[in-house]
């Protein structure tokens, strides 16, 4: 049985991930061994069987008898620790969430409903990094991946409206923080029904301008009753690090652009943070290659994989199952609001929503996992 080391299972990428390999029965396939950076030593959960001792996720020795590793402990993690592993000889497998080898030459990024050729090639070519997507190009892919593998798209554009939990639990804490201050601003205003609403909004522009450093030391500006135009760093050329990650990792997820051989198809994006709580949202511009008929377009992505939910373009529809909270802790990809655009027959405009925390993270993992298992 394979011995899988699994580091960062605590934080809140590791937990979907573990409830996820729980609610599969993977762990009946594998030995674990737990790592921890902070209580090694300590008891590893009820799922060990042998390995019953947490061990030092800094251990080299030990993470050296993993045949694979998974990791969701971040990139500080994988930075400091992976060149260790690789140069005392490791020839493991590595599975990970974070972002510091995803576009390594050697590393695949791995989505396996829209690119298991793409994996299996690089199995094949004995490839032993496999990497996690970023969670919005997942989550998008799920739902449209299908019309980038039946190469119909020239190009793509998309604007984002990303959850609090991209950034991370501290993240999602703030947000709620901040919400609760601005209820709690205009709460006896709001009791009595004959209070102006213009009063109200003043104070809740009073209050938000008014937050903390402390209540805003995550998000460095108010997100609730507001949004972020910005995700991750600032490269310096008027684009963000996340709005770059959307179009070269879809590219390089398809297997394409520089390395395969084929065209990249192009996609940029502008990247906003809104005050949903784990459900990444995109609302996508295609240009098509050529004019395909929209009950076709309909067929091709209900039919791409068992995840997609295909909601129909009508008001009803859209704001009972195209929003975050339908999807939320769910395996849905949820694509709707389907249709052709005033630009043209070969402009179609789309809406997906996936939930971040399960396709635009834990899920590839454990799916690599099988994927080796099956090997
Ligand atoms: N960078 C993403 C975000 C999450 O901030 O929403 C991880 O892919």
């Amino acid at each position: 049985m394979a011995l899988v080391g699994l580091v960062g299972w605590r934080g809140m990428v590791g937990s979907v991930l573990m409830d996820r390999m729980q609610a599969e029965g993977d762990f009946a396939l594998i030995e674990p061994m737990f790592f921890s950076t902070s209580n090694a030593g300590g008891r590893a959960p009820a799922m060990a069987k042998n390995e019953t001792t947490l061990q030092d996720a800094n251990d080299i020795a030990q993470l050296k008898r993993c045949d694979i590793v998974i990791t969701a402990q971040g990139s500080d993690y994988t930075k400091v620790v992976y060149p260790q592993l690789r140069a005392a000889g490791w020839k493991g497998y590595w599975i990970d969430a974070a972002k510091t080898l995803r576009m390594q030459d050697d590393a695949v990024i791995i989505l396996d409903p829209v690119n298991m050729p793409v994996i299996k090639d690089a199995l094949a070519r004995g490839v032993k990094d496999y990497i996690g997507g970023n969670c919005t190009v997942s989550c998008m892919l799920m739902g449209l991946g299908a019309l980038f593998k039946a190469d119909l798209v020239e190009w793509m554009t998309c604007t984002t409206y990303q959850a609090a939990s991209g950034g991370g639990a501290q993240h999602m804490r703030e947000l709620l923080t901040q919400m609760g201050s601005l209820n709690a601003s205009v709460r006896s205003l709001l009791d009595d029904p004959a209070s102006a609403i213009l009063e109200i909004d003043r104070t809740i522009a009073d209050t938000q301008r008014g937050l903390s450093a402390e209540e805003t030391k995550n998000f460095m500006v108010p997100l609730a009753g507001s949004l972020i135009p910005w995700i991750d760093a600032d490269r310096g050329d008027g684009t963000s690090l996340e709005e770059w990650k959307g179009g070269a990792e879809t590219n390089k997820i398809l297997g394409r652009g520089p390395g395969f051989g084929v065209p990249a198809t192009p996609i940029d994006s502008i990247c906003v943070r809104v005050g949903a709580m784990r459900c990444h949202s995109q609302a996508l511009t295609l240009k098509m290659k050529r004019d395909v008929p929209l009950a076709d377009l309909e067929a091709i992505i209900k039919a791409d994989n068992s995840w997609v939910r295909y909601v129909p373009n009508t008001r009803e529809a859209s704001v009972r199952g195209l929003t975050p909270v339908a999807v939320t802790g769910t395996m849905d990809i949820a694509v709707g609001r389907l249709r052709k655009l005033a630009m043209g027959p070969q402009y179609v405009g789309a809406f997906t929503i996936g939930d971040q925390l399960l396709w635009g993270a834990a899920e590839p993992l454990r799916r690599m996992l099988r994927i080796l298992l099956e090997q």
